[in-house]
């Protein structure tokens, strides 16, 4: 089974005004509302594909319970731990001319939730996946990452890392399996832009150094790089057609490597690119059969 993690999961409330003046009353053409957070993003994607997995995390009030209801419509399978008070955040996206965002800062997560949440890590089983990915809320202790990486380590659980700079490295010592940086994330580490294959390769080789085993570095439309455990590179170009909303891109990654891994590292890397630009080239997240088609 592989477990992902969504600290601050989200409704993305999108609004589409022809045009957007401040300080009026603004009609929108068309509405949508679609469930965010890069964890569910992850699992959403590994259901398509055939992969059990259970979307972890928190959620509150009448939107956590929407939020729910969405996963379970769409098959995927949650076990949240449910907060006593706020509510799961509403994002809203304002496409106008222009792209707004508001990003909401969601519910207060008690120490006790935090306690439950552990209690469904201890219950996780030797060839189980736990993937971290995002940023920790502001009112969590800052090495919540660590304090969960210490508690399923040596239990023959996989981990996946999906996150940034200090973060990222913070979790390295814990050996995890994956980690999946950009191409801006691995420059912030490497302090300079990376730009040529051998420059990407040079700072995933500092990574895996320093604990990683295999770095999948994703660079939006020239495709990824993966360094595989054994140390050797493995290098795809991204397919499809034109860029239609690449959020969610990274996360598809992730799921199609994770798929993919039992069919040895070339196959992984093909399949996490084939997700990754199903998500990019359409409106939505990658679906099985536009993952198929690409890869
Ligand atoms: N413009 C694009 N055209 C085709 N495929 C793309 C494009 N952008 C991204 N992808 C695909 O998605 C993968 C991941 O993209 P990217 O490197 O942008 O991830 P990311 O920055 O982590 O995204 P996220 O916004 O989800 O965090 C790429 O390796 C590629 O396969
Ligand atoms: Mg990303």
């Amino acid at each position: 089974m592989i477990y992902t993690l969504t600290f601050n999961p989200a409704l993305d409330y999108a609004v589409y005004p022809t045009t957007l003046v401040l300080g009026k009353t603004n009609r929108s053409q068309t509405e949508r509302i679609d469930f965010g957070g890069k964890g569910i993003n992850v699992s959403y994607v590994l259901h398509q594909l055939g992969e059990p997995t259970t979307a972890l995390g928190f959620v509150a009030g009448f939107t956590g319970r929407a939020l729910c209801d969405m996963l379970q419509e769409a098959g995927v399978r949650c076990d949240f731990v449910r907060l006593p008070g706020g509510m799961t955040r509403i994002n809203v996206k304002i496409k106008s001319d222009a792209e707004t965002e508001i990003n909401a800062s969601g519910p207060d997560i008690p120490a006790d939730a935090l306690e439950t949440l552990y209690g469904k890590l201890d219950a996780m089983v030797a060839g189980d996946t736990l993937l971290l990915a995002g940023s920790v809320p502001t009112t969590l202790p800052r090495d919540v990452y660590e304090t969960i990486c210490a508690r399923i380590t040596g239990r023959g659980i996989r981990l996946a890392v999906d996150a940034e700079g200090t973060l990222l490295q913070s979790v390295l010592k814990y050996h995890p399996f994956v980690i999946k940086p950009n191409r801006d994330e691995l420059s912030a580490i490497a302090g300079r832009e990376l730009t040529e294959d051998a420059d990407i390769e040079a700072a995933a080789r500092v990574l895996q150094a320093a604990g990683a085993c295999n770095v999948l570095v994703s660079l939006g439309a020239d495709g990824a790089m993966l360094l595989d455990e054994t140390g050797r590179v493995h290098r795809a170009p991204a397919v499809g057609g034109k860029p239609v909303n690449t959020v969610g891109a990274g996360d598809s990654m992730v799921a199609g490597f994770l798929s993919g891994v039992r069919q040895g590292y070339d196959y992984a890397l093909r399949l996490g690119i084939a997700a990754g630009s199903a998500t990019a080239t359409s409106l939505t997240l990658a679906t099985r059969e536009e993952i198929e088609r690409l890869l």
